[in-house]
């Protein structure tokens, strides 16, 4: 099981870093319209999240990665119980030529940018992964994301190509993003 509780005392606030439960899913689905639609920089176009899952099916996801071994899905919450941050980590066990590679995902509200959380929760991951014999980190970001390459360099990640188009926004804007990986 992949069960994770801390309190953080982030720059300028108090967060709990926990697993994600089935019983986080409305918030989640708040938090993701949210998110989406203050940033370029994460998957989907607003509103997305919500026309992929439905609430039943995204309990049932954040149940079964909480009770196995190959995902940590984590949440900061303030202490009014508002979501502020979201970090997503997996590898596939069954896959023998691949176990030793994970992936990761990162976001952080605007309202706390800055205040450590991206940083902590990103750590938590790194130590979940040594945990798990992961050898190579992987990611993909935007390679006009500046804060997050900052984030990423400082963790011990590098660059490993990048990929052209790899997104197009609704205004026809299209993408590239770095492939980034962190070895340990
Ligand atoms: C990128 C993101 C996760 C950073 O989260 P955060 O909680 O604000 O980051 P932290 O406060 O922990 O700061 C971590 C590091 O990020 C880097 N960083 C943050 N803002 C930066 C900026 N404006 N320019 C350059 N580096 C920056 C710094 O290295 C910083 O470390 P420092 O405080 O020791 O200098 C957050 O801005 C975010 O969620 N953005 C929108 C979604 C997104 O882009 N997700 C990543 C997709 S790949």
């Amino acid at each position: 099981m992949s069960r994770y509780r801390e309190v953080f005392e982030g720059k300028g606030g108090r967060f709990i870093i926990r697993n994600a439960e089935g019983t986080d899913a409305p918030r989640l689905f708040t938090y993701m319209d949210h998110v989406d639609r203050e940033t370029v920089f994460l998957a989907r176009e607003p509103g997305e999240f919500a026309e992929s899952y439905t609430l039943e099916q995204e309990e049932e996801l954040l149940r079964r990665w909480a009770e196995g071994d190959e995902k940590l899905f984590l949440i900061a919450e303030t202490e009014g119980g508002e979501l502020a941050a979201t970090c997503g980590c997996f590898y596939s066990k069954g896959r023998r030529r691949s176990r030793h590679i994970g992936e990761i995902a990162v976001s952080v509200r605007q309202d706390f940018w800055r205040m450590g959380l991206g940083r902590r929760m990103m750590s938590i991951q790194l130590d979940w992964c040594r945990e798990h014999q992961i050898e190579k980190l992987k990611l993909t970001v935007d390679t006009q994301n500046t804060r997050a390459l900052g984030l990423y360099f400082s963790l011990g990640f590098q660059v490993e190509g990048k990929l052209c188009g790899e997104g197009k926004l609704a205004d026809g804007t299209c993408q590239d993003v770095y492939a980034m990986a962190k070895f340990f």
